[in-house]
């Protein structure tokens, strides 16, 4: 295959992506596929065009990638992209638009509240945190509506935390997402689809060592225990399966989404958040689920990359 691997970009990810980006090319390349490394600038859509690769794959993690913007404009040139078509991606990239589209499927998802930076602004911060605090309890976490890898969350244990952490989420998006906090197992479920419609790989547990799976968490070898496949029982890892790739379906995520959940202790399996473009860094986690499946990084990136370009 001829395959052009966008990475960096411009978005709080970009490091993440050059990781992950790097990762992916050099898999493909000892398969000696022929692979291409991009950043994307202006003229990429001429360079593409003249270029031609058989596929794309855009390993854009944040706004450039994950919001659907590039991808749509990817489709315009006719050449096959990994990965969802933009206007799913933007759809399951605002973390309270999939929740609502899981919700309304049947799913459970943690109560939220999504507050844009005006309205918390003109309701004032101590109206708005009786309301938040009366309508979802505590703990409660506090996200950017759109974001990843952990940027500007925070767990916040009493309402006396809740002003700095809102203000926290809007350094990243103009939205802030507040959940109840679920207790419980944390997991992530990568799915892949090379073909034979969507299938769940073994789910990763992931047990940080200072209780919160931060950025510093993700991206530090050592600062997190993982295990693959998840401490859960065999009924609930079926649940878990299931249920992650009936939302990739929903959510139309093509080829390849991690889909992040909490398993709590009757074994209700919570979803958190569906990652578009989820990383695939030396410490990510759909690597450790690929593995943990009995495959090389390699053989599922190819299959995923030919997948696409058919
Ligand atoms: N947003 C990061 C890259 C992830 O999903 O792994
Ligand atoms: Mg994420």
């Amino acid at each position: 295959l001829d395959v052009v691997v966008l990475a960096g970009g411009i978005s709080h990810e970009r490091d993440v992506s050059i990781r992950s980006g790097r990762r992916v090319a050099d898999e493909l390349t000892n398969l000696g596929h022929r692979v291409t490394l991009l950043d994307p600038q202006a003229g990429l859509l001429t360079e593409l065009a003249e270029r031609r690769p058989d596929v794309i794959w855009p390993v854009l993690h944040g706004a450039t990638g994950e919001d659907g913007a590039l991808l749509s404009l990817l489709e315009t040139t006719g050449i096959p992209h990994v990965g969802p078509r933009g206007t799913a991606a933007g759809l399951a990239w605002s973390k309270p638009t999939a929740k609502e589209l899981v919700r309304r499927a049947g799913y459970s998802t943690p109560a939220w509240i999504a507050l844009s930076r005006e309205t918390f602004r003109d309701l004032g911060a101590a109206s708005v945190l009786e309301h938040l605090v009366t309508a979802l309890g505590t703990p409660l976490v506090v996200k950017p509506a759109q974001g990843g890898s952990a940027q500007g969350v925070t767990i916040v244990e009493t309402a006396a935390g809740l002003p700095r952490a809102m203000v926290d989420a809007y350094t990243y998006a103009d939205t802030a997402l507040v959940e109840t906090k679920i207790e419980g197992t944390e997991l992530a479920v990568t799915v892949i689809d090379t073909g034979d419609g969507p299938q769940a790989l073994p789910a990763v547990e992931i047990v940080p060592v200072s209780g919160v799976f931060s950025f510093e968490a993700r991206y530090n070898a050592g600062e997190t225990l993982f295990f693959t496949p998840a401490r859960i029982a065999p009924d609930i890892a079926a649940t878990v399966a299931e249920t992650a790739v009936a939302i990739h379906r929903l959510l139309g995520l093509a080829q390849l989404s991690r889909i992040d959940l909490m398993v709590d202790a009757d074994g209700v399996a919570w979803f958190l958040e569906a990652n578009v473009l989820p990383g695939l860094t030396e410490t990510s986690l759909a690597p450790q689920s690929i593995e943990a499946s009995g495959e090389t990084l390699g053989a599922v990136y190819a299959a995923l990359a030919r997948a696409a370009s058919v």
